[in-house]
């Protein structure tokens, strides 16, 4: 078996993912995208930046957008589960000799950034803003009903070494996919929060962020989405799906925001607490992997994803072909 054993008590303890930060060129525009169409919620905005979070949370922001030049993916942000915790990460990041710089971020509590040994910007912190729960004010619902940040995936150019590095922080690979021919990974998901992941690693050119993920109450509101888009002038901005995913079991859409940075909106996939819980294993050359229907994603899901500021990306060291829409 290709992955790694659970690491069941990593040196520190991370709650799940938090946040992530885009960069965009016009945030009107990407205000439009998220905010009316989507339905996020802002919780502070200047002219630089838009702070938003999904229905159910309770901390200041899920997604941060800051406006830029040049479009790419900054820090992918986790919760740890409190200050000390966070000494420890700091340790634990200085001891694999990998940059661990302390900044100000608003709205959050003593925050340090880092990077993967890949080279994913990387920021960890225990606490954030706490704001008014807006669960149950069902006037604000709108859009997709978007409830809370469920994962990350990105594309890494050897993800067998990613997961160890993952696993060493405790992340516990649910599902895998392995290139039957050279016996390696060709993609994972790992968690920390109980579902079937908080970041994915997909073989490919890397790093770069593939897609950010939501959570909505049901398939439904999916469907609710796609026909406001199609009506709206987004309709060149859905990418696939909808469909059900044969990993995570997870019924799913991806669309694309107004430059490019991938959004996939998703409910349904299942409870992965247990510590013993098996991981599913996937063929790459399973036509039931991707789409649980059959139907295989186009070629720029394979190929497009945002780049992580001020790291460049490597081609992939596995070279195996997905089954790609013709
Ligand atoms: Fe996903």
């Amino acid at each position: 078996m290709p992955i790694p054993a659970p690491n069941l008590y990593p040196a520190f303890n991370i709650v799940r993912l938090s946040h992530v930060e885009l960069v965009v060129s016009d945030l009107a525009k990407s205000r439009a995208f998220y905010v009316d169409t989507l339905g996020l919620q802002v919780t502070d905005e200047d002219r630089e930046t838009i702070y938003l979070r999904a229905m159910e949370e309770r901390g200041h922001h899920c997604l941060v957008l800051r406006r830029g030049d040049t479009p790419c993916a900054r820090d992918l942000g986790f919760k740890v589960y409190d200050e000390d915790h966070l000494e420890k990460a700091a340790q634990f990041f200085t001891e694999k000799s990998l940059p661990v710089e302390w900044v100000d971020r608003p709205f959050q509590s003593r925050t340090f950034r880092t990077r993967d040994p890949h080279g994913i910007p990387l920021e960890f912190y225990a606490r954030m803003d706490r704001l008014a729960p807006i669960h149950q004010q069902y006037a604000l619902y709108k859009g997709v009903k978007p409830l809370r940040i469920d994962h990350f995936n990105v594309f890494s150019p050897n993800v067998d070494e990613s997961v160890a590095f993952y696993n060493d922080l405790g992340f516990r690979v649910t599902e895998y996919t392995e290139d039957e021919a050279s016996g390696r990974l060709w993609a994972a998901w790992t968690h920390r929060k109980g579902g079937v992941h908080d970041i994915a690693f997909t073989n490919g050119t890397g790093p770069r962020l593939h897609h950010t993920a939501f959570w909505v109450p049901t398939p439904l509101n999916i469907i609710d989405l796609l026909d406001l888009m199609s009506t709206t002038g987004w309709v060149d901005n859905i990418e696939r799906g909808p469909g059900r995913h044969g990993i995570s079991n997870a019924f799913f859409l991806y669309i694309r925001d107004p430059d490019g940075h991938r959004i996939e909106i998703y409910c349904s996939d299942y409870q992965t607490v247990d510590p013993d819980l098996e991981p599913i294993k996937w063929d790459l050359k399973d036509p039931q992997r991707q789409t649980l229907w059959g139907a295989p994603a186009p070629r720029s899901w394979f190929e497009e994803g945002s780049l992580f500021e001020g790291q460049a990306p490597v081609p992939a060291q596995l070279d195996a072909q997905p089954i790609i829409a013709p």
